[in-house]
């Protein structure tokens, strides 16, 4: 640990801080579905689906995905297609391809049964630190740390730690402190708590200090300097690509899709047909030729995009601009590209701008 942090620990009465912080928590919970039992894949399925992603946006969906699949082995047989129809909208969806693997791991290596130590539990695909001391206290009651960006955040003001909290070697040094100040006789209560802190008190811009039951315990707030951390540097602009899409029926009411390559961005979701394009003056023009070119169908679309959509993803934005049109004839599609009704369309996951788009032309076109 560095000197400064060790320091910093001195300070503090770390059982009257673990005490305030727990009992805290005893009271003031919100009443979140995944609290309801902690079972280790319940667990699990709820860590891995708050990742980058708000609670209010995960109580749907968490439900949805128990009903579907209540436990670990059903989970388990899912076909690859269905697992990522009940992750649609969610985003980040290798998160849910690693689960799916992970849990079938877990039924073939280890009888079913989600290891609970920190060397098994880490060995499983997308299972991070952060997740494995999440699921290890929280299910096992293992005095394991939990570190995200949140509690990073809360730790940084309450033991004044400087260190820059956008490097990723700086989750460590919080590690270390959550292992010296965890409260060993209810480590799922104490993590727990730290989250909630940040989710309900200690927010990014203006911490509500005067209701935080640790503020007796913070050194940020004693030296009031709690709205200076954490530090956190500024990540690299995102880049912007623009698109153009087609939604294209046949003469018998079909529509083309396809399905993005099984690597990279949005892997395995299906589409409209789409291309890189930021030629705004022949944006028609230039969609026909790739339609002919990519998938040998001559479409007639009408003379304006009928939707602009605009999606931001973490790290880049995308405008696509669509057209609709017919095509007619005989159409040979290749591989990637399907032919389906209005009604099996929406039996397959798409990315949650070319829902915005079918939304949208299905209002158009009254369908
Ligand atoms: N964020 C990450 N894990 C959480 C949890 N278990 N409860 C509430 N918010 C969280």
């Amino acid at each position: 640990m560095n000197e400064q942090l060790q320091y910093n620990l001195k300070e503090m009465e770390i059982t009257t801080f673990q005490k305030d912080l727990v009992q805290w928590f005893i009271r003031e919970q919100r009443d979140l579905p995944w609290r309801k039992d902690s079972d280790p894949y319940k667990v699990w399925v709820s860590e891995i689906m708050l990742q980058q992603t708000r609670v209010d946006t995960v109580i749907p969906y968490y439900e949805r995905f128990l009903k579907k699949f209540p436990t670990l082995e059903t989970f388990a047989e899912a076909d690859d297609e269905s697992v990522l129809k009940i992750w649609e909208g969610l985003g980040y969806y290798s998160r849910v391809r690693n689960l799916h693997s992970a849990v079938k791991e877990v039924v073939t290596q280890y009888d079913g049964k989600v290891p609970n130590t920190l060397k098994e539990i880490s060995m499983l695909k997308g299972v991070g630190p952060y997740t494995a001391g999440a699921i290890l206290s929280i299910a096992y009651g293992v005095p394991a740390p939990a570190v995200d960006g949140n509690v990073m955040r809360v730790l940084s003001r309450i033991l004044l730690i400087y260190e820059d909290i956008a490097k990723p070697s700086t989750r460590k040094i919080f590690e270390d402190a959550v292992r010296e100040i965890i409260d060993c006789d209810h480590p799922s209560y104490f993590n727990q708590a730290l989250m909630e802190l940040g989710a309900l008190i200690c927010t990014p811009t203006s911490p509500s200090c005067l209701l935080c039951p640790v503020r007796e315990h913070c050194l940020a707030f004693s030296a009031g300097v709690e709205k200076d951390l954490p530090v956190k540097t500024r990540k690299k602009s995102t880049k912007h690509v623009d698109l153009l899409a087609a939604v294209l029926k046949t003469d018998n009411g079909k529509f083309i899709i396809r399905k993005r390559p099984s690597k990279g961005l949005l892997a395995n979701l299906w589409e409209f047909p789409t291309v890189e394009d930021g030629n705004f003056i022949q944006m028609r023009t230039s969609l026909l030729k790739y339609l002919d070119q990519e998938i040998n169908v001559k479409a007639q679309l009408e003379t304006g995009a009928f939707v602009k959509v605009d999606h931001v993803f973490s790290h880049l934005t995308w405008t696509i601009n669509v057209f609709a049109g017919s095509i007619s004839g005989e159409i040979n599609l290749e591989r990637n590209y399907l032919l389906v009704t209005k009604k099996e369309l929406e039996e397959y996951a798409f990315p949650v701008s070319h829902q915005t788009i079918w939304k949208a032309y299905k209002e158009k076109f009254q369908l």
